[in-house]
């Protein structure tokens, strides 16, 4: 189980102040989509928390202590294709559970699922050089689904993809969710699925970035986007991001 805290983070690249002493908490098994402006940070938020940048002042943890890649269980799906070149779509889908040395059986069968999931099966031996962009995505989704951690770190994950597979993978994840019971910090441009998918909503305003409006998303699952509460909340979403 994950929560996570970001108490009075400030990051800076040089001169340029990006993140502006923000401090907000992400409860156990939450669902908490950001929205913002692009250029205002959400990248440097999740890379600052895997300790990919180091922040300036303040501090993000996880369960109150210090990020730990290998105490914490944690999946990161970044913006930019995190697949490994050397490994082929069925090696880098198990990787995560490689690592954690399940029995093989148990790596074969959640290798599988994944693999299913992202509609990948028959391309299990191709090597990431021979993948389009959304299927190189759909590696790093299933690779990241297939290890079913406590948080899952998702940066504009579905972005690349057809609707349809989309769509799908939404409801896949939501799944997982209730399933496992995961915190989700899910970070998006699409404004219909943050709507969709999430507990609360953080707007960030725009460079030095602080949190615009902390949003609670009422709305019962499962979710129908031609609801009209839907669309009320959608528009109020909207509305608060028009200003950038
Ligand atoms: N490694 C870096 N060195 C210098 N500046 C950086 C670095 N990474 C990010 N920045 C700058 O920090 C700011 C925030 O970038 P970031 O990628 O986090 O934004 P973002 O909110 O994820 O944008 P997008 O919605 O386009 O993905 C930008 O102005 C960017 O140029
Ligand atoms: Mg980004």
């Amino acid at each position: 189980m994950s929560s996570v805290q970001v108490d009075h983070l400030t990051k800076s690249f040089g001169e340029l102040l990006v993140l502006n002493d923000i401090s907000f908490e992400v409860a156990d098994g939450e669902f908490l989509c950001i929205v913002g402006p692009t250029g205002c940070g959400k990248t440097t938020f999740l890379n600052s928390m895997t300790g990919i940048y180091e922040i300036n002042k303040g501090s993000i943890q996880i369960n109150h202590e210090p990020v730990n890649l290998k105490k914490h269980s944690l999946a990161y799906i970044m913006q930019e294709y995190s697949t490994m070149s050397w490994l082929n779509v069925r090696e880098n889908v198990s990787f995560g559970l490689q690592i954690k040395k399940l029995p093989k059986k148990e790596i074969e069968e959640k290798t599988d699922r994944a693999l299913e999931l992202v509609g990948l099966t028959q391309f299990a031996k191709y090597y990431p050089n021979q993948l389009s962009a959304s299927m190189m995505q759909r590696v790093a989704i299933a690779r990241a689904f297939a290890v079913e951690p406590d948080l899952l770190l998702m940066d504009e994950p579905y972005g690349q993809l057809d609707l349809e597979l989309r769509f799908k993978l939404e409801d896949e994840l939501l799944n997982l969710w209730r399933k496992m019971g995961t915190t989700v910090i899910f970070i998006t441009h699409n404004i219909e699925e943050a709507v969709y998918l999430s507990e609360r909503i953080l707007v960030l305003t725009n460079k030095p970035t602080t949190i615009k409006e902390n949003l609670i998303n009422p709305l019962p699952y499962p979710r129908k986007v031609t609801d009209e509460a839907f669309i009320d909340l959608r528009e109020k979403v909207t509305s608060l991001i028009k200003w950038w």
